[in-house]
Order: structure tokens, then sequence, then C-alpha cells
């Protein structure tokens, strides 16, 4: 085949002809940069190259942090916590305005404030207790789930308009909740018109093998009109219900962490991020890393502006005090001091510049190989 210099081919992968001697080297094959190597050998070192440049390297700062999130993972004892609840379903069924109908209703504003945000999640009280919901696009709130193992949703509500039946979004709703072992709450909407039929929704959704508790399966199915709030306490009731079958328990102290619902930079506050807490205590003062930022909590808001003091275990929270915008999806993590949380936020985003620059690399490499 083909031969190429040592000094051609580390210019082409942007190298220096050292690395690739040294490569070479390794490879029990001994070159200078002025010699030819054939094309077989070339490919093979720039394999090992790039074989080199993929693997992780150590990390200290994130040793260390792993050891000071384990031991805090030791402490305390496991109670009772809200759960946290996803609304999805067909274009047009009711989705947001249910949410808001459930906002407007049930979640109290301050005098001070007097406006809701839109924060991405919040959290109502009822009698019965304390739920959650998260105000993003379902399938956002799985995608991030899974792609990091971590579960950020307890329950999936359903919503399926007892005018127009289930619709393709809606058998999609069904698959993700399944794969993904998250119950589902069937919210049969739009009862308030003349057409509604929750027996056709109820049948239909028997075809996907969800089947109603009155059809003798397991599924609450809760008929409700997100436009005349008639209903909408009895399906804060099924959650409720769900969640105490679930178990849901959280440690309610120390160090807390979570994960990034939302974030954004504001021109006034600086990077804002809505976080759920997930297990602990978040509070102003404390440092944590967050994604490839870093911070101290300078401020804690909830869903109605209203400045407060601490968060816990599913209580969504908008932060103020980090170095830069996280991305959605990130965990955050509070840890003892700021030389911790800074030497894991630089030493993440040196990987990620790292990495970034390993698929410059091997797209060169590609091009390269191609023109052998
Ligand atoms: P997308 O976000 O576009 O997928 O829609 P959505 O599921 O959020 O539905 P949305 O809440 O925007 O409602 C769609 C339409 O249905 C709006 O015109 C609502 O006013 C209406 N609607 C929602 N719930 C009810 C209800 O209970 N009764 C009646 N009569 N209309 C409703
Ligand atoms: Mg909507």
């Amino acid at each position: 085949g083909d031969a190429i210099t040592v000094s051609d081919l580390a210019q082409k992968l942007a190298l220096k002809g050292g690395d690739v001697v040294k490569a070479l080297f390794k490879m029990g094959v001994m070159a200078t940069v002025t010699q030819s190597i054939d094309h077989d050998t070339a490919v093979l070192v720039v394999e090992e190259l790039g074989h080199k440049a993929v693997r992780p390297s150590d990390s200290d700062a994130e040793t260390e942090l792993l050891a000071q999130v384990e031991d805090a993972g030791q402490q305390g004892e496991l109670a009772q916590r809200p759960p946290v609840v996803t609304i999805m379903g067909h274009v047009d069924h009711g989705k947001t305005s249910l949410l808001d109908y459930i906002r407007r209703t049930k979640v109290a504003t301050g005098e001070a404030g007097g406006i809701t945000q839109h924060i991405g999640a919040y959290h109502v009280k009822t009698a019965k207790g304390t739920i959650s919901f998260l105000d993003t696009p379902g399938h956002a709130a799985f995608t991030s789930m899974r792609s990091r193992g971590a579960k950020l949703t307890d329950i999936v509500v359903l919503v399926v308009a007892a005018d127009d039946g289930v619709m393709p979004q809606t058998i999609e709703a069904v698959q993700h909740a399944r794969a993904a072992k998250v119950p589902l709450i069937i919210a049969i909407n739009k009862m308030d018109k003349s057409d509604a039929d929750p027996m056709r929704v109820k049948n239909e959704l028997l075809a996907q093998e969800v089947v109603a508790e009155d059809f003798g399966g397991e599924t609450q199915m809760v008929e409700l009109s997100a436009k005349s709030g008639q209903g909408v306490d009895e399906l804060l009731d099924a959650i409720l219900l769900q969640s105490e079958v679930l178990e849901l328990k959280a440690v309610p102290d120390g160090r807390a962490s979570g994960t990034v619902i939302e974030s954004a930079l504001d021109k006034g506050r600086g990077p804002v991020a809505t976080v759920l807490v997930q297990r602990g205590i978040l509070r102003k003062g404390d440092y944590l890393v967050c994604g490839v930022q870093y911070g101290r909590v300078r401020a804690l808001f909830n869903e109605t502006g209203e400045q407060v003091a601490e968060a816990g275990p599913s209580i969504p929270v908008q932060v103020l005090g980090l170095s830069g915008v996280p991305d959605a999806g990130d965990d955050f993590v509070v840890v003892a001091d700021e030389r911790l949380a800074k030497d894991v936020a630089q030493q993440r985003e040196a990987k990620r510049r790292e990495s970034r620059l390993i698929k410059q690399a091997g797209n060169r490499m590609e091009d390269v190989m191609a023109q052998m």
C-alpha cells in the first residue's frame, strides 16, 4: 500500500511528531519522524492514538467528591418524601390547562411577590400531603432520566381528552412510562364537554393493556375538567394514594443532592438554576458542584418568587450563586468547602474540553484514513 512519513501523518493529525514516534514504539515499530510507514501501520497507530486519547484520565477531586457523597449517604434515616409527578398526553388534550388550574388554585402566592413565576416545577400542599409537579415536556423528563439512570419522575399523570380518546402520543406516553417502570394515573379530561365519552377512553386504554380499577385492573383513572376544576381534587388524592403504595423515601437531612430541571442566565441575577432536591436539605450558604459549574448558594426562591432558607427532598427550588449556567439534567451535590467544589468543576470542564478535542482529532484521523 501507500506509505506516509511519520511527520506527515503527525501533521495531518495535528500532533507532535514525537508523539507518533512514541505511539509507534509502543506498538513495536521503530521509526523516526523522517521515515515512512506503510498504510496498515499508519491505521494501527491512528487507532492506538485514538484509543489512548479517549481513555479517561484519573481525577482526584472526583474521587474525593465521591467519598464525601458516600459518607453523607451512610448518615441519616430514610423518611417519607413527596411524589414527583410529570404530566404527559397527546397534543391539545389539556396538559397545560391542568397544570395551570392546579397552580392557580393550589400554589399559595405570597403577599409581597404576587406573581407566580415559571420555574419549571412547583409543589402543592394539600390537606393530605405535598405533591411536586415537573412542568417540563414529559419526554424531556424521561430522556434525562434514562440517560443518567436516575429517576426524576415517580408518577406519570397521563391526560386523555374524553372527547378525543387515545391518540398516538397517548400510546407513546404509555410506552415511555412502562419502559421506565413509572406508574400511570389517567386523567380523563374535558368531562365538561357534551361529547365526553370516558368509557371509550377506558376501552381504548384496555387495548394498550392499561386496565382501569373498575375493569379489574390497577390503574387509577380520574374523570375531571381542567376548565371547571371538577375532579381535580380527586386526581390529587389519587396521586397521594399511588405515592403511599410506592413508599417513596429519601434521607431528609444532611448535604443535599439532586438534579437541574431548568437553567437560564438572568440579566440581573446571573446564572439561575431550578433544581429538584432528591436527598438532604439544600440551604442558603451551601457550596455546591452543579455539572461543570460550582458556587455558593446566594439565595433560594420557591415557585412564587419568595426567598426560602432551605429545600428538602422532592422540593423544586431556584438557586442563585453559581459560576455559570448548568445544563438541564446535570446533577448537583453540596460539598464541604469551596475548594473541592471548584476543583471538581474545573476538572469536569477540562475533561469536557478534552473530549471535544478528541472528537475533533478523531474526525481528522478519519479524514486522514479516508485519504490513504
Ligand atoms: P399541547 O401543549 O399543545 O400539547 O396541548 P395541551 O395538552 O397542553 O392542551 P391545552 O391545555 O393547551 O388545551 C388545549 C385546548 O383544550 C385549549 O383550548 C383548552 O382551553 C382546552 N381544554 C383543556 N382542558 C379542557 C377542559 O377540561 N374542558 C374544555 N372544555 N376544554 C379544555
Ligand atoms: Mg401545553
